[in-house]
């Protein structure tokens, strides 16, 4: 299995010093010497996002989906109201957690293959004085596509609602990034653009409205409280068992990505891998399904060849090395996606384009074409 690659949004291939961190040895999360490990991340994780002036970073044990929970608890007031922008099965998730704790919605809505129009969720701020909060997530992996979180952190801005962004598939990957962004409430993970292992999410609070919001918010679940995380965290503590080795793990993964140059250099890398590979995808003649610029540097939605379909191609790819990944919920059918994120040899990418096409030539073959 070592030599596969992996071509799907997460859990994203990582370096052999990243999976070697989780040997350090065992640690109880209330010595000292797991209070210096949490607060170097602490530090660590919104420094090398370009966040350290304005953020403060809140440790999550659990996957994205338990960040983006924690976010969506912690963004709104008893009484108000969440806006959340739908274009995809995350903005989905984002609307089906804050029905889940019983918080008052309102949605934007835009079509999976376009970004939504800010001016959509500027009116809605303007009519509604009870709107807390905005969601919106940055990169929708559902198909590939950026919303334009820039332009709506400006619109938020102006207004006492705070801005909540679900960048788990964006961070390190994107750019304009968060330092750009205006969020007051930042989801991210250890995996995907840092490359640590899953198992560790977290927030990123503002010091002007982010972490004040958390504190202010109710008390809507007691695993996945920021407010109490937030004050456990300042005071060098968490409140339940940490996954301790994979926060040995992205303590490794943000030493690598610093030590290769940090943000720029992981944002440059990750426009170079979509550059090699949809250069490939456009010679093989495979639609794809959002187009620049609104298209994101890690993930290609592509139209499935005539009478391919996902699973024949998913085995034949995997025959010759490769983990592509399915379209997600009514793309399914009709598309597959390949993932440049994580730990990926330059030169496997490039063979990228050989090995799709031998596996469609193959397919014909068996179709008898
Ligand atoms: C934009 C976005 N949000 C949230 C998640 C959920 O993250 P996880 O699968 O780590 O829970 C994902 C996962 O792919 C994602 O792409």
């Amino acid at each position: 299995m070592s030599d596969l690659v992996l071509l799907n949004p997460g859990p994203a291939g990582t370096s052999p010093a990243v999976r070697a961190a989780m040997l350090r040895g065992d640690l109880c999360h209330r010595e000292p010497e797991f209070a210096d490990l949490l607060g170097r991340l602490r530090a660590s994780v919104a420094r090398c996002l370009g966040v350290a002036d304005t953020h403060e970073t809140v440790l999550v044990t659990g996957s994205g989906t338990a960040a983006m929970e924690t976010a969506v608890i912690g963004s709104v007031r008893a009484g108000r109201k969440l806006l959340v922008v739908d274009n995809g099965v995350y903005g989905a998730r984002l609307l089906s957690m804050a029905e889940a704790h019983g918080i008052e919605t309102v949605v934007v809505r835009a079509p999976w293959t376009a970004p939504v129009d800010p001016g959509a969720i500027a009116e809605r701020l303007r009519s509604d004085g009870r709107i807390d909060a905005v969601a919106c997530v940055h990169h929708e992996t559902t198909t590939g596509m950026l919303n334009p979180i820039a332009e709506i952190g400006a619109i938020v801005r102006d207004h006492e609602a705070v801005f909540l962004v679900d960048a788990i598939s964006s961070t390190a990957i994107e750019s304009p990034g968060l330092a750009e962004a205006g969020a007051d409430i930042v989801c991210g993970t250890a995996n995907k653009g840092l490359h640590g292992i899953p198992g560790v999410s977290f927030l990123l609070l503002s010091t002007a409205k982010g972490a004040d919001r958390v504190d202010a918010a109710p008390r809507r679940s007691v695993y996945l409280d920021p407010g109490a995380q937030l004050a456990a965290q300042r005071a060098g503590d968490i409140p339940f068992t940490p996954a301790v080795q994979t926060c040995y793990a992205l303590d490794e993964a943000i030493t690598e990505y610093e030590t290769a140059g940090g943000y720029e250099a992981r944002v440059g890398l990750y426009r170079e891998r979509a550059a090699v590979v949809r250069a490939g995808f456009a010679r093989l003649g495979l639609p794809v399904l959002i187009e620049a610029p609104h298209r994101a540097n890690s993930v290609t939605a592509l139209e499935l060849p005539t009478g391919v379909t996902y699973p024949a191609l998913h085995d034949e790819l995997k025959r010759r090395g490769y983990v592509i990944y399915a379209g997600q919920g009514r793309l399914s059918r009709t598309h597959f996606r390949i993932a440049t994120m994580g730990e990926i040899p330059m030169p496997r990418l490039v063979d990228l384009e050989g090995a799709l096409e031998e596996s469609v030539r193959h397919l014909a073959k068996a179709r008898g074409e």
